[in-house]
C-alpha cells in the first residue's frame, strides 16, 4: 500500500496510538505532521519517524481552538505541498459519574475531543475542497461513546457525539469524494493504563511482553501498532468507497460497529397518551437495549 504522495496530520501523535498511526502512515510513504500539547514528546516522536526515514515535522500546540487547526493545515502545506489524510486522534480523560464531574472537566474533555475534532475537520475539509482530489476523515471514537461507560460523563459523550458527526460528513462530503471515517480503537497505553479494568493486565503484560488471548481477542485489546494497520488502509485510494463506517480495533480483532435502528415498532392511532404508553410497555419493552461495555467474568473477577 503506497501513501508517498499523500500527505497526513495526525493529532495528539506524540506517543500512544496517535504516534502508532504516524509511523504506520509514514512508514507507508506518507509525509505526517505530529502534533502534541508536550514539546518533547512531539520532538521524540519526530526523531523516531525521521530514523525510520519518514518525512515529518512537529506543530506543538493544543487542539480544540480553530487557531491550531489552522496551523496543523498550513504546516501540512507548507511543508510538503498538500493534505490528503485528517485522522483526530488527541484525547484526555476526566473520568467521573455525573455528580462529580466539574464544568471544568466537562470543558476541557469536551475542548479537545469534540471541538478539537471540529475544527481540525473543518480546516481539512476547506483545504481538500480548495485541492479538489477529494480526501481522508479519520476520527477517532471509543467503545464508551459507543455503548456508554460508568464513570465517564464527559468522555462518552464527546465520543459518541464524534461518530454522530462523522456520519453527517460521509454525507455531506461525498460528492467531493472525501470519505469520512471513525476508528473505536483499543490498546494498551498511558490512558487505558490509569483504568482499573485494565491495568493489573498491561502491567503484567510489560513484564512478560504479552497480552493474554483473553484481551487481543475477547475484548480486542492489544498494542497501538495492532490498531495502526486500520488508519493506513482507510487513507488509502483501496478504500475510496468506505465512508460513514465505525470501525472497532484492538488486539487480534477488527469489527463493524452498528448504526442506532429503530425496533420494536408499534402504532396507535391518534398518538401515544401515557396511559397507552403504559399499557405497550410490556410489547415494547422485549427490546430493552442493553448498556455498558460487556466484559469476560476472568476480566471483572465475576462482576459487570
Ligand atoms: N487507549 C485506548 O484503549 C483507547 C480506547 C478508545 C479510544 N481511545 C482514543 O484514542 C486516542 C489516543 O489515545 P491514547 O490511548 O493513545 O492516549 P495517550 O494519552 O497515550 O495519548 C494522547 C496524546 O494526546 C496528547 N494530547 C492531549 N491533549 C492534547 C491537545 N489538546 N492537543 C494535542 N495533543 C493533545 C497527549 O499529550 C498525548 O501525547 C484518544 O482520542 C483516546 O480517547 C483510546
Amino acid at each position: 500500500m503506497d501513501l508517498s504522495n499523500k500527505v497526513a496530520v495526525v493529532t495528539g501523535s506524540g506517543r500512544g496510538l496517535g504516534l502508532a498511526y504516524a509511523k504506520d502512515l509514514a512508514r507507508h510513504g506518507a509525509a505526517v505532521v505530529i502534533n502534541d500539547v508536550d514539546k518533547e514528546t512531539a520532538d521524540k516522536a519526530v526523531a523516531e519517524i525521521r530514523a525510520l526515514g519518514g518525512r515529518t515535522v512537529a506543530v506543538v500546540a493544543p487542539v480544540g481552538p480553530t487557531e491550531t487547526a489552522q496551523q496543523l493545515v498550513a504546516t501540512a502545506v507548507e511543508e510538503f505541498g498538500r493534505l490528503d489524510i485528517m485522522v483526530t486522534n488527541a484525547g484526555i480523560l476526566r473520568d467521573a459519574v455525573v455528580w462529580k464531574t466539574s464544568d471544568e472537566a466537562f470543558d476541557a474533555v469536551n475542548t479537545v475531543h469534540l471541538r478539537g475534532t471540529f475544527t481540525c475537520v473543518r480546516e481539512a475539509v476547506l483545504r481538500f475542497r480548495a485541492q479538489g482530489a477529494g480526501g481522508r476523515i479519520i476520527c477517532i471514537g471509543s467503545p464508551a461513546g459507543q455503548r456508554g461507560n460508568f464513570g465517564q460523563t464527559s468522555y462518552s459523550g464527546a465520543k459518541a457525539a464524534i461518530v454522530g458527526m462523522v456520519r453527517t460528513w460521509s454525507m455531506e462530503l461525498q460528492r467531493a469524494g472525501i470519505t469520512a471515517n471513525a476508528v473505536c480503537p483499543v490498546a494498551a497505553t498511558a490512558m487505558t493504563e490509569t483504568m482499573p479494568i485494565f491495568r493489573p493486565h498491561i502491567e503484567s503484560a510489560k513484564k512478560t511482553g504479552t497480552l493474554p488471548a483473553l484481551l487481543r481477542r475477547d475484548i480486542g485489546l492489544g498494542t497501538a501498532d495492532d490498531a495502526a494497520g486500520i488508519i493506513t488502509f482507510l487513507a488509502s485510494d483501496e478504500a475510496a468507497d468506505i465512508t460513514g463506517q465505525a470501525f472497532a480495533i484492538g488486539g487480534d480483532r477488527v469489527a463493524l460497529w452498528t448504526h442506532p435502528q429503530l425496533s420494536g415498532i408499534s402504532y396507535h392511532d391518534n398518538g401515544w397518551s401515557a396511559e397507552d404508553l403504559a399499557a405497550e410497555w410490556p410489547n415494547l419493552s422485549e427490546h430493552r437495549e442493553s448498556v455498558g461495555e460487556e466484559f469476560p467474568a476472568e476480566l471483572t473477577g465475576g462482576g459487570k
